[in-house]
């Protein structure tokens, strides 16, 4: 295995955004490691991903506790990586982890008490062989909790220094509006919501948006793609190597239907004209609101990523595209 060296024209063609009204920059394209840098996949691989992320000015990589499969195995991998290659880079990089969903057995392992948050955030640590994660995030908001609490805690965790920021994801407007209060007032405030948005999936557009940018936190779209659908991938039927068709993918064949394809298509003959790949359309089309700070993007191979960050050099729309897009996806 070659010795990795940062190609030192990294921060040369990738842009940099504000998120929300912090000191800290984020580069519009971050890379998420949920799929694809789990004990199931190849390590050689997800190595790559992230040399060519890092050489393209991709500072930002999101994971979480749960990330794997198996679970905690993307934080190990990661750890991994960043042991042998990115030894000397730890401050030209923003790493982020998070706890909401289910990890380890019995009542303390899922949600978000303070139990949860504080035990996950120090083996996740322990996994990625990290003294502190940049942003620690909330993954889900807990019904069950009272919102006071898991708020305590992410705020306990910055005065730890065990993360610099923290953020919240899946969160509705109005969880929002209270978390942020709640964290302005304790004094670690709210960097950051990750919320899933894509053109297949506009619910953020309804008051979330608002709320954040009226509060002054940033935004982190997930799924940009809708996981591949809005790709050419699933043109011709559904590939056993893709999300869809593996086991261990997340996305279900069944939301791979004849209308969603026509859709795609539509789409796909507007990205065409401008030039572009669908995929690089769907980032684009994210990017162009301002309250986004990065678009956070999957990939299985280099040469996705490759095509991906190609979405930067054409991020304009003209109102009739948009129109017509817009037609597409609510039709
Ligand atoms: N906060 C949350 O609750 C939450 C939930 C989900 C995700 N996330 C975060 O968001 C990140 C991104 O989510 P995502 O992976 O669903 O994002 P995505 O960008 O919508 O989907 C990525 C997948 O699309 C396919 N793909 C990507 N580029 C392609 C291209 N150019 N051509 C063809 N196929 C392409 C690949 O799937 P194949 O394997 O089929 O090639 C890739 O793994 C995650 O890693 C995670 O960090 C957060």
């Amino acid at each position: 295995m070659e010795t990795y060296k940062a190609n030192t024209g990294r921060y040369e063609t990738m842009q940099y955004k504000r998120c929300g009204r912090s000191g800290l920059l984020l580069p519009a394209i971050s890379l998420g490691l949920w799929h694809n840098f789990g004990g199931v996949d190849t390590l050689e691989n997800g190595r790559k991903i992230i040399h060519r992320a890092f050489d393209s000015g991709i500072t930002h990589f999101d994971l979480a506790n749960n990330y794997g499969p198996p679970p905690g195995s993307a934080e190990e991998n990661f750890g991994r990586i960043l042991a042998s290659d990115l030894p000397g880079y730890r401050d030209e990089l923003v790493i982020s982890t998070k706890a909401g969903y289910y990890m380890w057995p019995g009542p303390y392992g899922d949600w978000g008490s303070r139990k949860y948050l504080i035990s996950s955030l120090d083996q996740s640590l322990r996994r990625m062989n990290l003294d502190y994660v940049d942003i620690f995030y909330s993954h889900r908001p807990d019904p069950g909790t009272p919102l006071e609490e898991t708020m305590m805690a992410l705020d306990q965790l910055v005065r730890q220094g065990k993360t610099l920021y923290v953020g919240i994801s899946n969160y509705t407007a109005e969880q929002t509006r209270q978390a942020a209060e709640i964290l302005r007032q304790l004094g670690s405030p709210c960097l950051i919501h990750q919320p899933r948005y894509s053109m297949l999936d506009r619910w953020v557009e309804d008051g979330l948006l608002d709320t954040l940018e009226a509060s002054g936190i940033g935004c982190i779209a997930f799924s940009p793609l809708a996981q591949g659908i809005l790709t050419d991938k699933y043109l011709d039927g559904i590939p056993d190597d893709s999300r869809a068709g593996k086991p261990t993918g997340f996305l279900s064949p069944d939301r791979i239907t004849d209308e969603v394809i026509a859709k795609v298509k539509r789409l796909t003959s507007i990205a065409d004209r401008r030039g572009q790949s669908l995929a690089q359309m769907a980032i684009a089309w994210l990017l162009k609101d301002k309250r986004v700070t990065s678009v956070l993007i999957g990939a299985s191979s280099v040469e996705q990523l490759e095509n991906n960050l190609q979405a930067l050099q054409s991020l304009q729309f003209n109102e009739e595209e948009l129109q017509e897009i817009s037609t597409v996806i609510e039709g």
